[in-house]
């Protein structure tokens, strides 16, 4: 299943290659925190079910929580992927998803990341700091903004006459090409797992 706040292309890009890369697994979910969100329409259109969850409608964080903690349950997801979500995942679904959750961020962690380093905010800090390359990188969530391990990155260069915006797009076709790349791994190794499992058992 996926998170995702905006636009929506990482979770399109997602769609497409788990069809194209003939990855043996299906989205069940999509969850954004705004309504309007372009991955919802993405999702509907592709018949993958969909929800509204945020914070903003519950009276508590707890409550939140449970509320995701519920949503997450009832699919039965091996794997989440925040695909473009611009929110901290609480700690609770940190913890009880561990090396299970996968995010896209759009610049080379360590360096760029953390609280506050969302979207065009980042491509504006890696243009301010000079910085001759950026990409993108997947990682495995951990509590910790931006800090799990690294599973795939890519290059890309920036150019002298970069805008945030014009960085931003050649970052995004970076992201296209990892984020399925490390899913159609990630995926790889659960079903080796629980064959190993289902042998010993
Ligand atoms: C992507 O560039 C993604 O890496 C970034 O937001 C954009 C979403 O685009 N995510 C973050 O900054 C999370 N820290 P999309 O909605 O078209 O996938």
């Amino acid at each position: 299943m996926c998170f995702a706040s905006g636009r929506g292309s990482n979770v399109e890009a997602l769609i497409r290659s788990i069809g194209a890369l003939h990855i043996p697994a299906r989205i069940v979910l999509v969850i954004s925190n705004n309504s309007g969100a372009g991955a919802l329409k993405i999702a509907r259109n592709a018949d993958i079910p969909t929800l509204h969850i945020s914070e903003k409608q519950y009276e508590s964080h707890e409550r939140f929580t449970q509320a995701l903690l519920d949503a997450l349950s009832a699919v039965h997801t091996d794997l989440i992927v925040l695909a473009g979500y611009m929110k901290k995942l609480p700690s609770e679904i940190c913890r009880k998803y561990p090396g299970r959750i996968l995010n896209i961020h759009p610049a080379l962690l360590p360096a760029f990341g953390g609280k506050g380093m969302y979207g065009l905010y980042v491509h504006e800090a890696v243009i301010a700091s000079g910085a001759q390359v950026s990409g993108a990188t997947v990682h495995i969530v951990n509590d910790e903004y931006d800090r799990g391990k690294i599973i795939m990155q890519e290059n890309v260069p920036v150019l002298h006459d970069d805008t945030p915006e014009t960085l931003a797009a050649r970052v995004l076709d970076a992201e296209h090409r990892i984020l399925p790349r490390a899913v159609a791994d990630i995926v790889e190794q659960i079903q080796k797992d629980s064959h190993k499992k289902l042998v010993h058992e």
